[in-house]
């Protein structure tokens, strides 16, 4: 069955936008299924089980690995939380957690039947010695498999977990460690939760999951710049004239008030997903994509960001809070930010000069990620004013909604009437275009953790590198009493955010 190729997108602002043209058989899915590598079979911990991350997201990932076939008949999904549950409970409350994430149109009932027999449930106590025994039983009956612990727990446990897995001798040779963000709160407290890792795992064995990472549109930064002759010699000071990234949330801060509240904007997203994305698009090409050689490059960059201290942090950032952010958290007074916008810059030759907007928040007009390559304008009109402007041409890299990857040209206007000049996307909107579904970001992290591929996971010195470019920034909005400014919700922030980039002659990319 042939491919449907890939529609044309409907008109943005007026302009018609032009598919990427391709020969007849490219969307034939002789080239474009997806090709699924099965995995060995490999017991799957997860401490916190029964919260809001492995309801909505783990579960229903595994369901997507057991429809594709990918998982083995004798893996072990093991469930781990307080809360007394049988095995038989356990996957009551699983299949409804999936009934719940996982479209209706993607439900098998055979599927589900054989993902709830991978799953069993222990009552487990993390903080105490209470269930560990019972969990070793349960993970003696196959010492040779790989062993995955999940800790989807709060932070705060990760040091009681891990020493319990090496007291209860459970960290076997193929034992390895998931952590999810945040990884402290500052480079201090990162430190410790990374020693206390560090004394159970070595580090080829620790994931830290930063879920961006495993997004198609992030690997498909790496593909386009890497895999094709054309953007790599582009992408420099010379041809690239400043670049965006925008993670922005419709939401705001919902049940999660008492964590976010003592994290704030910038520790929650910019010190992982925004700079982790910073990293991609500003690194220089690895020699193999290999998880060591990417993750030293990404390092390079973190550690040349312009410091951000008292004497800039006024001109370089702003910091916001949602109009309703004090009700929504239920008290009196809060200065924590909702959002944040920075300037940055990466102090290397290849990027003398080149300003990296980063903008993230929550209650703003829509939940939308985006990477924002905008190049410079081209360096002399043939075509005169009535041919209309030349816009300068923009990579856009669109992580949610609808990951994709669209390239802003000028064209001539189609037919006749002279030569007048269009500004269009060449859009390849990756779901549409494959015809295959977008797998969730935690669906390939998960089975890289398996296989043993680090790539897309933070390394400590990455984590530690990006809390020492935090710390400071944090301590200068400190020390200068930098408010954060009240914004509506429903708007892209305070009008300080805006006046951060147009007062250097440049504007935020907002596709309708
Ligand atoms: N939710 C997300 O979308 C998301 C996104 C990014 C990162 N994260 C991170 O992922 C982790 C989990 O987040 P979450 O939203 O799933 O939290 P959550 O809904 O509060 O769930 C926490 C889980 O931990 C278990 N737990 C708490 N204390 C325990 C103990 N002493 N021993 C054993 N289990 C214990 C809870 O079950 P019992 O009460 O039954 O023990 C529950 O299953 C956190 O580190 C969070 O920062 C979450």
């Amino acid at each position: 069955m042939p491919r449907r190729r890939p529609a044309l997108e409907p008109a943005v602002r007026g302009q018609n936008p032009i598919a990427w043209s391709a020969p007849g058989d490219l969307y034939n899915s002789r080239f474009m299924t997806s090709r699924l590598i099965p995995v060995e079979a490999f017991d799957l911990v997860v401490f916190g089980a029964t919260g809001d991350l492995a309801r909505r997201k783990l579960l229903p990932a595994l369901y997507h690995h057991e429809l594709n076939g990918q998982l083995p008949a004798s893996v072990r999904i093991i469930g781990a939380a307080r809360k007394p549950m049988t095995t038989d409970e356990f996957r009551r409350a699983a299949r409804s957690a999936i009934e719940t994430h996982v479209p209706a149109s993607e439900l098998r009932a055979d599927t589900l039947e054989r993902l709830l027999g991978h799953l069993r449930y222990v009552p487990v106590d993390v903080a105490t010695n209470a269930g560990w025994s019972e969990l070793r039983a349960l993970l003696d009956a196959a010492p040779n498999a790989t062993r995955v612990f999940y800790l989807a727990t709060s932070p705060q446990l990760f040091g009681t977990v891990c020493e319990r897995i090496q007291a209860f001798e459970l960290d076997v040779e193929a034992a390895r460690v998931v952590v999810e963000k945040p990884i402290g709160k500052s480079l201090a407290s990162a430190r410790l939760a990374n020693d206390a890792i560090a004394r159970v795992f070595p580090e080829d064995r620790v994931y830290r999951i930063d879920h961006y990472l495993g997004k198609e549109t992030v690997q498909n930064l790496l593909a386009l710049r890497f895999a094709n002759a054309l953007f790599e010699p582009l992408w420099n000071s010379d041809h690239v004239d400043h670049v965006q990234i925008t993670v922005a949330e419709a939401i705001g801060i919902e049940e999660r008030g008492g964590y976010y509240d003592g994290a704030g904007a910038l520790r929650d997203m910019v010190q992982n997903h925004l700079l982790q994305l910073l990293c991609l698009v500003a690194m220089e090409p690895p020699a193999l994509m290999d998880a060591d050689a990417v993750r030293d490059e990404k390092l390079k960059v973190l550690k040349v960001l312009r410091p951000i201290a008292s004497s800039n942090v006024g001109e370089l950032s702003v910091r916001g809070q949602y109009q309703g952010y004090l009700a929504d958290l239920g008290a009196a007074m809060s200065d924590t930010e909702t959002f944040v916008a920075i300037k940055a810059e990466v102090l290397t030759w290849r990027w003398a000069g080149v300003p990296f907007y980063l903008r993230t928040g929550k209650c703003l007009p829509r939940r939308m990620s985006e990477i924002v390559i905008s190049f410079r304008p081209v360096p002399h009109n043939i075509f005169g004013a009535a041919a209309g402007t030349i816009v300068p041409n923009r990579l856009v890299l669109r992580l949610q909604p609808d990951e994709g990857v669209k390239l802003w040209l000028m064209i001539k206007d189609p037919g006749p009437g002279g030569m007048r000049l269009q500004h269009v996307p060449l859009d390849m909107s990756f779901a549409e275009a494959f015809g295959v579904r977008n797998p969730d970001a935690y669906e390939r992290l998960l089975l890289d953790v398996v296989r043993g591929n680090q790539t897309l996971f933070m390394r400590r010195d990455e984590v530690e590198a990006a809390w020492m470019w935090i710390d400071p920034l944090i301590a200068a909005w400190q020390a200068t009493r930098q408010p954060a400014l009240p914004y509506a919700p429903g708007s892209w922030g305070p009008s300080a955010a805006q006046e951060l980039i147009e007062r250097d002659g440049r504007h935020w990319h907002e596709e309708a």
